[in-house]
């Protein structure tokens, strides 16, 4: 039931730190400083030999995907291509040996996905699913994978899967990192921090308030842009996507450079930016880009870190969230983004749990 909610999606952004909780039960080994999976069904010769990882998946998982491809790149330097399953399909790329497949889906049975899944398979190459609903057709068909246990989701518009989805790619990260140069403190370090996640992400809710506040402020718009960098350049095309599919507001996530390239043409007085500015590396040029839309008359609201003096000064709107470490800022900055997406739909009267022309999976292609 919905537990005194009004919506099975409130509800599912509410379950993330125990959902997280559930994805990292023991999954973290502190003896050898890093994560241990029961499942991928490959020997230890055919793991260490893996050279390249493609990621497949549609809609949101396809987003965890792009976070995973920053995350197995930067912790483990092992290459990572990301295709929308509905291409890999019928697209016949050159896949080299010692490549791994992981199909990304929560359902377990998104018919693209699935048909990518089994391609890959009857080309030989060792073909695994991070997958949530138990016993499904992808779970089933793959050569083994990883469950997220974050429990059921009733909600069109996918939350809790998301976020056990990027804490697996995070996992998946760390122990293909220790396979090869990831130091023992560094494995020790991000086990530490992985940790923190669901007590971090508890302390993120407590922003729903003022989210709401802003999504008021803000709901009437008919246009919105999600700009974010690296890690959070994934994160900008998934606060998109959720604000586009519950509230029907045309919505774009865009790298934040990438803006001036084109779309800076849309930027006017009602067209609210939604800026990631985690601390970091590219702080400042995500900084100057924020400087642009300003200069042009943009509404700009801003996620940023709680302690972020400068921001306040050039933002319409802030919403604080907490400082975690750049590799895992993902997973707490999509948390305002879901609340936004959440509020402005209820805001406008539309039916969060069950928008138009949507299902939950999409069993056809
Ligand atoms: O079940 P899957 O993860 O395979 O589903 C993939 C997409 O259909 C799904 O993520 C869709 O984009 C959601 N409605 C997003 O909220």
């Amino acid at each position: 039931g919905l537990e005194g909610f009004p919506h099975y999606m409130l509800k599912e952004i509410y379950e993330q730190p125990d959902s997280l909780t559930a994805a990292m039960r023991g999954r973290l080994s502190d003896v050898d400083a890093t994560a241990v999976f029961g499942g991928l069904n490959l020997t230890p010769q055919q793991l260490r030999n893996v050279n390249r990882i493609v990621l497949t998946a549609c809609g949101t998982s396809w987003h965890a995907a792009m976070v995973g491809e920053y995350l197995i790149e930067e912790l483990a330097r092992i290459p990572v291509e990301v295709e929308y399953a509905s291409e890999l399909r019928y697209r016949n790329p050159p896949v080299e040996q010692g490549t791994l497949l992981f199909a990304l889906t929560q359902s377990g049975e998104t018919a693209d996905t699935l048909a990518a899944l089994r391609e890959m398979k009857r080309k030989g190459h060792p073909s695994l699913a991070i997958c949530n609903v138990v016993g499904s057709t992808i779970a089933h068909e793959a050569d083994g994978g990883v469950y997220l246990h974050a429990g059921p989701e009733i909600g069109v518009a996918s939350t809790k899967a998301y976020t056990s989805q990027v804490a697996v790619m995070t996992m998946l990260a760390l122990y293909f990192g220790r396979l090869r140069h990831l130091s023992y403190e560094a494995g020790q370090r991000i086990i530490t921090q992985l940790r923190k996640l669901p007590d971090l992400v508890r302390e993120t809710l407590e922003v729903n308030g003022e989210v709401r506040r802003i999504a008021a402020k803000y709901a009437h718009a008919n246009n919105f842009l999600y700009l974010g960098r690296q890690f959070n350049f994934p994160t900008a095309l998934e606060g998109a996507l959720k604000l586009k599919e519950i509230s029907y507001i045309h919505a774009e996530g865009y790298p934040a450079a990438e803006m001036k390239h084109g779309p800076i043409a849309l930027v006017d007085q009602h067209t609210p930016s939604v800026f990631l500015m985690p601390q970091g590396g590219v702080y400042d040029k995500v900084m100057s880009n924020l400087e642009e839309i300003k200069a042009r008359g943009g509404p700009v609201i801003a996620i940023a870190a709680k302690g972020d003096k400068e921001i306040a000064r050039l933002a319409d709107d802030v919403i604080y969230v907490p400082v975690v470490e750049e590799f895992l800022s993902p997973l707490i900055n999509i948390v305002p983004l879901q609340l936004l997406a959440y509020h402005v739909a209820v805001h406008r009267g539309c039916d969060v749990d069950k928008p138009r022309n949507l299902a939950k999976s999409v069993t056809v292609e």
